[in-house]
Order: structure tokens, then C-alpha cells, then sequence
């Protein structure tokens, strides 16, 4: 049965997917999950706790007795805690992105974060972002968009990025970082990265971040108005 109070956003590292969950949960007010912050949590506290990202039981154990807490506030509208500890900005880092990516690809974590992520459906409703929120976490969503956008394109927005907080990357070095986790998220046996069938793909090399988000908060106003 179609659940028509869920939006799921997934796409590759760097699409732009969670600025847009942000504004549209923002615009219809509504729950946000940001679920790539799950596996950045799991790295984060697997590097505190001393546990390699080789051992998989003991990164499962993480997984399950994490404790964990997602703040809405005015601002960022979501404060990250893991036990009562405000991580948000901690698990940003570049390191946390490449460990979240290799913890993502054990089925027994997938599996333990399952149900935290479908405990966020809650009324009125929930955006979700993340690689398959559409295909395996919402597979019943009202509305699925899948951002696409070349490595290229999102090495250079990341570049700018970090250039305005003054750090300088090598290019080359940005766009094979990018296709490595790709490749990682695409290939990996349990939930890889991709389009549900149902999904609205969205390409957006040469679309603004404005332009995506009026394509997708117009079909969103559609659903909540169906
Ligand atoms: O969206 P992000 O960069 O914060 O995600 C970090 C990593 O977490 C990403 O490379 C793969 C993993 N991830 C995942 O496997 N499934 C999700 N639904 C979200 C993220």
C-alpha cells in the first residue's frame, strides 16, 4: 500500500540530495531523516570506541546499542547526539564519510538500522534521504526522486566548498575519491545504490539547486494535495 506521507530523496555522494530533503521537509513541514548521518554515527563511534572497521560484529554491536538522538533545531533544523554528546559537526568529516561508507556495507548493520529509520515516520509526515530509502527502508513511498549528477560536476561544487572555508584540494584527487565511494555504494551486494523502478531521476548537471528544488517541491505539493 502507497504511503503518501513519505518522500524519499537518494542519490550519490555530493548530488545535492540533502540541502533539497532539508527544504522540502522545511517547506511542508515534516520529519526529516538523514540517513547517511546513521552510518556516519556508526563509523564515528567505531573510531572512538577503537573498533576496526574489519571487524563486523563488533561494528554490528554499534550499530544495535547505539544511543543516539536526532535534535531538530531552528536553524540547521537537526542537532546529531550520540550519547548526549553533540556530534553534528564531528561526524562531517571526510574520514567519517569513507568510514560510513565501508561500514554501510555489512547486511547485518543495514539490517540493525532498519527499524531506527522507519521509527522517523511519523505524522505529518517524512522526507527521507539517503542510497535506498526508495528501494529497501520506504519501498512504499508516495513520492521517490533520484538525484544524478557526473563526478566531475560534484567534485567541482565540493571544491567551492571547502574553498570558502579555505581549504584547497587537488581536483583530480576529488573526482577519484568521488568515484570510489560510488563505486563502493553502487557495488556493494546488500542495498546498493540505485533508482527504485518507480523512481523520478532527476539528472543535475546542468540544473541550479533552485531549479531542483522547484521540480520536486511542485510534484511534492502534488502528493500532499492528492
Ligand atoms: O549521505 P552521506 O554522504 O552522509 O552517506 C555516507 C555513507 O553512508 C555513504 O557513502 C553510504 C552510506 N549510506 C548508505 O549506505 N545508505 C544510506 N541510506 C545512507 C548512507
Amino acid at each position: 500500500m502507497i504511503q503518501p506521507t513519505i518522500i524519499t530523496i537518494d542519490g550519490t555522494a555530493g548530488s545535492g540530495k540533502g540541502t533539497l530533503a532539508m527544504r522540502i521537509a522545511t517547506d511542508l513541514n515534516w520529519h526529516l531523516l538523514d540517513s547517511g548521518a546513521l552510518y556516519r554515527l556508526v563509523a564515528y563511534a567505531a573510531i572512538q570506541q577503537g573498533i576496526d572497521y574489519s571487524d563486523e560484529s563488533g561494528i554490528e554491536r554499534i550499530a544495535k546499542e547505539m544511543d543516539i538522538a536526532f535534535i531538530p533545531t531552528g536553524g540547521k533544523l537537526v542537532e546529531v547526539l550520540l550519547s548526549d554528546i553533540n556530534v553534528s559537526d564531528a561526524i562531517r568529516t571526510e574520514d567519517c564519510g569513507y568510514g560510513a561508507s565501508k561500514v554501510a556495507t555489512y547486511g547485518l548493520v543495514r539490517k540493525a538500522l532498519l527499524q531506527r529509520q522507519r521509527d522517523f515516520h511519523q505524522a505529518p509526515g517524512l522526507v527521507a534521504d539517503g542510497r535506498d530509502m526508495g528501494t529497501v527502508v520506504f519501498p512504499n513511498a508516495g513520492l521517490k526522486i533520484y538525484l544524478n549528477a557526473s563526478a566531475e560536476i560534484r567534485a567541482k561544487r565540493r571544491q567551492q566548498q571547502l574553498k570558502e572555508n579555505g581549504v584547497n584540494v587537488n581536483m583530480p584527487r576529488l573526482i577519484r575519491d568521488i568515484e570510489e565511494r560510488d563505486a563502493r555504494d553502487m557495488g556493494r551486494k546488500d542495498s546498493p545504490l540505485k533508482p527504485a523502478d518507480d523512481a523520478i531521476v532527476i539528472d543535475t548537471d546542468h540544473l541550479g539547486v533552485d531549479e531542483v528544488y522547484r521540480i520536486v517541491l511542485q510534484k511534492a505539493q502534488t502528493l500532499v494535495l492528492s
